[in-house]
């Protein structure tokens, strides 16, 4: 019998209980032994299935001896962080689907991880149950990847799929993500960008090798994006999406940025729904390589973080090829980056062609709406400066 303990019973963590229960017979077949949830740390008690295996004392996982992996599902980085370092001082394996942790302070933890020679896996932290992590640092290992970009958040693509699709309220949609298990604790994390920026700067350290310091990296969520223009895009053959994005840059450098997207409706991702994630992988081998799943809910995300306990217990000695460098030189401001640029304007085609030169014209109707050339973030500033513009995204090209 190998036994486990889950810290935290949220969304997450209550789908691990329930998958290590319910798929207990294929887990067993894969890993030659049952798979039991022995403790579960959490704040407070409560009634249920699980009420006999809580503890609110972390040291009786810390100490126990029996105990060979530990789940982390409590979010955030204050007790998470300690909870997780003390786990793997006491040489157990980590796994979680905790993508602040992960961004905030992965490479430290990798590097406690390899110290005690135990492993810290987060296939959850990023597309929740898409496998997108292990793709791509094993299965296109022999690629240089030039960028990674996608759909990262589930509650922002289900808003503005209910949004566009039914004319929900943003409100009502957003409370309908949190009553399906996808939004964050606080959802202003999903609204604003930030869930789907951790998750970037993950895939960035990644694929480029190097920490990515949330800090550094621009995110902006839905909150400002017009319905006005999302219905001009679709008329003009495109649709508005949340993207995170990771690049390498021609000089050798690399940049990140969260923002909404003008997708061209062919592209694959333009019809990606609801609370489905996609992540395009670019590798100089491979070309374009998509992941796409569901990126959120309980059973989704714990189907990735019970594969990673069951790697655990399979590898060992740990493996080696998930990590990067904690140096965070050569991340630059995504503005050095050239894309189309979707402008509204209070103004005429006249306004728009004085500051951009050509553009194309998607809608004039009192305010011009259109799309530059392909420039810099800096000159798409630059060049705006003396318009009054209503909205501005970039439009993946
Ligand atoms: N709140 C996140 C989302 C959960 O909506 O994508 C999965 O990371």
């Amino acid at each position: 019998m190998i036994q486990i303990a889950i810290m935290g019973l949220g969304t997450v963590g209550t789908g691990v209980a329930k998958v290590v229960a319910e798929n207990a017979k294929q887990i067993e077949r894969k890993l030659g032994e049952p798979l039991q949830v022995k403790t579960i740390l959490v704040r407070n008690f409560k009634d249920g299935p699980y009420r006999q295996l809580m503890t609110d004392d972390f040291k009786k996982i810390e100490e126990d001896g029996d105990i060979r992996v530990v789940v982390e599902t409590i979010g955030g980085v204050e007790a998470a962080y300690e909870y997780t370092k003390r786990a793997l001082e006491a040489g157990k394996h980590v796994v979680t689907a905790n993508k602040q942790l992960v961004a905030e302070k992965g490479a430290e933890l990798l590097a406690l991880a390899r110290k005690k020679n135990v492993n810290y896996l987060f296939e959850a932290s990023v597309g929740g149950g898409i496998p997108i992590l292990h793709p791509l640092t094993q299965c296109m290992a022999a690629n240089r990847i030039d960028e990674v970009y996608g759909i990262l958040n589930g509650t922002t693509n289900y808003i503005l799929t209910r949004m566009v699709r039914t004319g929900a309220f943003f409100s009502d949609a957003l409370r309908e993500a949190q009553a399906k298990g996808y939004a964050e604790a606080d959802p202003t994390a999903d609204v604003e960008g930030i869930d789907a920026g951790r998750k970037t700067c993950i895939l960035a350290d990644l694929a480029f090798g190097h920490q990515v310091d949330p800090a550094e990296v621009p995110m902006e969520g839905i909150t400002k994006l017009s319905l006005r223009d999302v219905k001009i895009a679709q008329r003009a053959g495109y649709r508005v999406k949340l993207l995170g994005r990771a690049v390498r840059l021609p000089g050798g450098g690399r940049t990140a940025y969260v923002a909404p997207h003008l997708i061209p409706e062919e592209h694959p991702l333009a019809n990606v729904e609801d609370v489905f994630n996609a992540v395009v992988v670019k590798g100089n081998a491979t070309g374009e390589v998509m992941f796409y799943g569901k990126g959120a809910g309980e059973l989704p995300t714990a189907s990735a973080c019970v594969a990673d306990v069951m790697e655990c217990l399979q590898a060992s000695p740990k493996r080696d090829e998930i990590g990067w460098s904690p140096d965070t030189t050569g991340f630059e401001d995504p503005q050095e980056l050239h894309t189309r640029y979707y402008f509204r304007i209070e103004g005429s085609l006249t306004d728009a062609a004085m500051a951009f030169g050509q553009v194309e014209v998607l809608s004039e109707d009192g305010e011009t709406a259109f799309l530059t050339d392909r420039i810099s973030g800096q000159d798409a500033h630059q060049q705006s400066k003396f318009l009054n513009v209503l909205a501005c995204m970039r439009v993946l090209a």
